[in-house]
Order: C-alpha cells, then sequence, then structure tokens
C-alpha cells in the first residue's frame, strides 16, 4: 500500500522526447461517490464497473524545452484545438506538479478523442483524466525505470483522482474501489484499487446506457459534492456507503443476483434522493427517466430476467445485466425502452480491464 509522499517523483533522468498513446475508459458507480473534501478526497467509499466500450483515447508527445519554470502545451480534441479545455488542464497539472516535478522540462501537445457521442450525458471527464494520467506515468517510467507496474497503475489512479474523482477508478479493471474501507484490503482514499476475483455470472456483464437526456448537466459534480456538505442526512448516507460497500462484496463473490438488484437500485434512488433533500435542492431524473425505471420492474417481475437500473448524476439509465440474458434484453430495448431515449438513442457497453496502451 503506498502512501502520499511515495507518489512524489524525487528520482528521475530527463530525456529529450516521448510520444505515447492511450486509452482509458469510463466507469459505472454502483456505490456512488457523492461529497469529498480537499484534496479530492472521497467523503465515502465507493465501487464502480469499468466500461470498456466508452472510452478517451490520448496521445501525448513530450519535447524537452529550455525554460522550465512553467508548464506548456497544446490541447487537441478530435484534431482541432480546443482552448476552453485548457484552464482545466492548468489546474490539474498545478495540482500534480509535487508529484511529477518533470513536466515543466517539457512542451506537451495532447490530442484527445472519445468513443461515445459528444455531450452524450456521458461524463468524458473520467475517462480524459485517466487516460491523460496513464500517459503521464508512461513518461515517468521512461525517466525513472526502476517504478513498478504496480505502482505506475496506483500514481496514475492518484493523478487521475486528483483531476477527477471517479476517474481513479478507470485505470484497471474490471471492478474498482475507491476510499479506506474496512470490507476491501488494500483499499484507499488516495487511489483506486481492483475488487479481484467474483463470481462467473458477472464475467462480461452488461451496461446499454440509455441515452434520455443528451443536454449539458444541471449541476455539475463539484456543486454536487459541496452539496454534502451541510446536508441533514450526509452521516447516514456516508454509513450507508460502508455498509453497501460490505454487502455487494459479498455478492459480487457469491453471484446473488437478487441482493446485487436490490443494493444497486438503491444505490441509485439514494444519489437522487441526496440531490432532492439537498440545500438547494435538484430533480435531475426526467419523466422518461421514471418511465424506464418502471417499465424494468414492470419486465422483471413478469420475466424474472435479473436486469436492473443505475443512474449517474443525470438522466441517463444504465441496465445492468448479465451476459446470457443479452438477447432478450435488448429485444426488450429495441421493442419498449428505445422510446424513452433521445433520438432513440443507447450505446452497449460491458465490463473491461481498465488503461491500455495503444
Ligand atoms: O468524479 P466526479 O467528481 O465527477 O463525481 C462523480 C459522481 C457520481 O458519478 C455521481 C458518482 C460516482 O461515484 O461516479
Amino acid at each position: 500500500m503506498f502512501v502520499e509522499n511515495d507518489f512524489v517523483c524525487a528520482d528521475f533522468k530527463i530525456i529529450p522526447t516521448f510520444t505515447v498513446s492511450c486509452k482509458a475508459p469510463s466507469n459505472i458507480a454502483l456505490v456512488k461517490y457523492w461529497g469529498k473534501f480537499e484534496p479530492q478526497l472521497p467523503a465515502n467509499p465507493s465501487l464502480s464497473f469499468t466500461l470498456n466500450n466508452c472510452h478517451t483515447a490520448t496521445q501525448i508527445q513530450f519535447k524537452q524545452k529550455e525554460n522550465t519554470s512553467d508548464f506548456s502545451f497544446d490541447f487537441l480534441f478530435e484534431g482541432k484545438p480546443k482552448e476552453s479545455f485548457k484552464p482545466k488542464l492548468v489546474s490539474f497539472f498545478k495540482r500534480i506538479e509535487k508529484y511529477c516535478p518533470y513536466l515543466k522540462n517539457y512542451h506537451l501537445v495532447i490530442d484527445s478523442k472519445n468513443t461515445f457521442p459528444h455531450s452524450s450525458g456521458i461524463a468524458s471527464s473520467a475517462s480524459a483524466m485517466a487516460a491523460m494520467s496513464r500517459a503521464i506515468m508512461e513518461l515517468e517510467k521512461q525517466l525513472n525505470p526502476t517504478i513498478t507496474e504496480d505502482f505506475l497503475f496506483e500514481k496514475a489512479s492518484f493523478l487521475a483522482r486528483l483531476g477527477s474523482g471517479s476517474a481513479c477508478r478507470s485505470l484497471k479493471g474490471e471492478v474498482v474501489v475507491w476510499g479506506k474501507n474496512k470490507s476491501v484490503k488494500n483499499s484507499s482514499d488516495l487511489y483506486g484499487v481492483p475488487f479481484g476475483e467474483m463470481h462467473s455470472v458477472f464475467n462480461n456483464y452488461q451496461d446499454t446506457i440509455l441515452l434520455v437526456d443528451k443536454g449539458e448537466k444541471q449541476v455539475s459534480s463539484t456543486v454536487g459534492h459541496q452539496l454534502m456538505e451541510n446536508h441533514p442526512f450526509a452521516k447516514e448516507r456516508f454509513a450507508q456507503a460502508h455498509e453497501n460497500i460490505e454487502k455487494l462484496k459479498t455478492v459480487l463473490q457469491n453471484g446473488d443476483l437478487d441482493e446485487f438488484i436490490a443494493i444497486v437500485e438503491s444505490e441509485a434512488l439514494t444519489l437522487h434522493a441526496m440531490m432532492m433533500t439537498s440545500s438547494p435542492y435538484f430533480i435531475l431524473m426526467k419523466p422518461n427517466t421514471l418511465e424506464i425505471i418502471n417499465a424494468i420492474w414492470a419486465f422483471r417481475a413478469e420475466t424474472k430476467t435479473p436486469l436492473c437500473f443505475t443512474l449517474d448524476a443525470g438522466a441517463n439509465v444504465h441496465l445492468l445485466y448479465p451476459t446470457n440474458v443479452k438477447e432478450t434484453v435488448i429485444q426488450f430495448v429495441k421493442t419498449k425502452l428505445v422510446a424513452y431515449c433521445q433520438n432513440g438513442q443507447y450505446i452497449c457497453d460491458e465490463l473491461g480491464t481498465g488503461s491500455a496502451l495503444l
């Protein structure tokens, strides 16, 4: 297990140029992270499925420069310069400067693209920050070849966390836990750790994302996390997340899908309940989100298909189900649920293994 100081890179030898391409996926939390404190530490532990198809691919060219007093970079999104993203990156670089002092020796040309549709309501910050952090760690490995594979991944997760909290769960697969808790050995508030062996029913577990509302998020996650600061139910909620991690740990090992469904749906609704009971309060579900939830419940009662839903901080619905009922569920999506999706759009994804070099 690593502590913060382990991530301060003191030993490195600058090389003139280095280019790396890597990808990192999005992730969907089953136990939700909602509430944080400085520096981007979680108020409660969370657990997520790492996705496979929804990912960001990032190439970074590092070129040594003379002046090492400041950061210098160009940012391209899908091949075109995107100035609006630069301030976010500057604050990310400042946050990680202590841990990656070598960055100021380079001019970076960052070229990033997503596989999922732009403004689909799917947060791209997790995959983007994870891909960027992995690329930076690949540079660090060149500057200090003695670092281990474990260190590379855990520091990449640590850096990604400083960019966007939940991004720290996108470096590895297939299930990642972030936040110190008694049920998961080696769990840490500083970075995500892989969950480990699961029951075979979770092999290639499916996530079909129904795009109900593709608009900009009504509440940014920064504002959302702040809402937990003086929330009347914060203490109970944080305690509940610890309990749900413990319960889910058992379920992921014994494959009890009824219990899985009960925990996952309750977590999704609790996240939204927190938003509805905060000050100010928000409703992020849309009428079609509720239509879908009711349709899932009716379908499950009628067909006994172990299909459940989860939500993030928006109106889109993630359908989670084992791979052996894929055909039945996709048929249900096509005949019933697609009518509730904006422009009939949905994305088929499944459990994945995390970041990789391209
Ligand atoms: O990583 P952030 O700050 O965007 O927060 C993500 C919060 C949720 O998506 C709602 C829950 C989670 O654990 O991913």
